[in-house]
């Protein structure tokens, strides 16, 4: 069904430079939502504070029912497992070839055996249309291809949230509308919570269903497309 994550004037600074300030709004559970920002608005800076990996200054974000802008470590570890992230450059690992980068969480976070493993990669591989590039190395394939891979990744622990930052970055706009695509597909069979970081205003035009703006340092507005 996904997890709504609700965010209440959430403040980031780093020293004495403010990103963003006060930023509410509840990202409804089950939907895609894209917020979008010029470049360095702070958009990966709010991605990273979602799952913990950077501390608002001031606010909550509430995750069933855990505040995790507050909460304890361990907390936090649990909540994380909720979440899977596509980061802005794909965050492949470069001596690893596809399969055990896409196996990686699962070999990391779960007991699972090799043959329970290799049945979920090949299944997220071929969801993302990757089929048959197992073997390649992240250097030998190009950059739509990487982000898909990445992609694989975030969904092997079946993510109640997924987290993309820049999907379209670097990619032509025939791979950005093939990945877009997949993301619509995908979200209509997992039905996870999405959130999309991006500038690309063709991709807020098309893909959510939510629009949020992040503009001079605070969220300009955020509801249905
Ligand atoms: N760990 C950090 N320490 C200090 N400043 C940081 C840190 N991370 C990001 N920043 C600053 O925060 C601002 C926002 O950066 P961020 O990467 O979130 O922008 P962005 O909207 O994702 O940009 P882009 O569209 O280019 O990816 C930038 O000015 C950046 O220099
Ligand atoms: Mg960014």
């Amino acid at each position: 069904m996904g997890t709504e994550v609700v965010v209440e004037g959430l403040t980031k600074k780093f020293g004495s430079s403010l990103i963003w300030k006060d930023v509410s709004l509840t990202i409804p559970a089950g939907e895609i939502s894209v917020m979008l920002g010029p470049s360095g608005t702070g958009k990966s800076v709010f991605l990273k504070t979602l799952i913990g990996l950077l501390k608002p200054n001031e606010g909550h974000i509430w995750i069933q029912g855990v505040d995790i802008a507050t909460c304890k470590e361990k907390d936090l570890y649990e909540i994380r497992k909720l979440f899977g992230v596509l980061f802005q450059d794909g965050a492949m690992f470069g001596s690893m070839n596809l399969y055990d980068n896409v196996a990686f969480p699962l070999r990391e976070h779960t007991k699972k055996s090799e043959s329970e493993i290799r049945q979920i990669v090949m299944d997220k591989m071929e969801l993302v249309g990757l089929s048959g590039a197992e073997m390649k190395l992240p250097g030998e394939i190009s950059g739509g291809m990487r982000k898909r891979a990445g992609l694989a990744r975030a969904l092997v622990l079946d993510p109640e949230i997924l987290l993309i930052d820049e999907p379209d970055s670097g990619l032509d706009p025939v791979r950005t509308s093939y990945i877009n695509q997949l993301f619509i597909d995908l979200n209509a069979q997992i039905d996870a919570t999405f959130l999309i970081v991006t500038h690309d205003i063709n991709t807020a035009r098309t893909v959510p269903d939510n629009i949020g703006l992040l503009y001079h340092k605070h969220l300009a507005m955020f509801g249905p497309r």
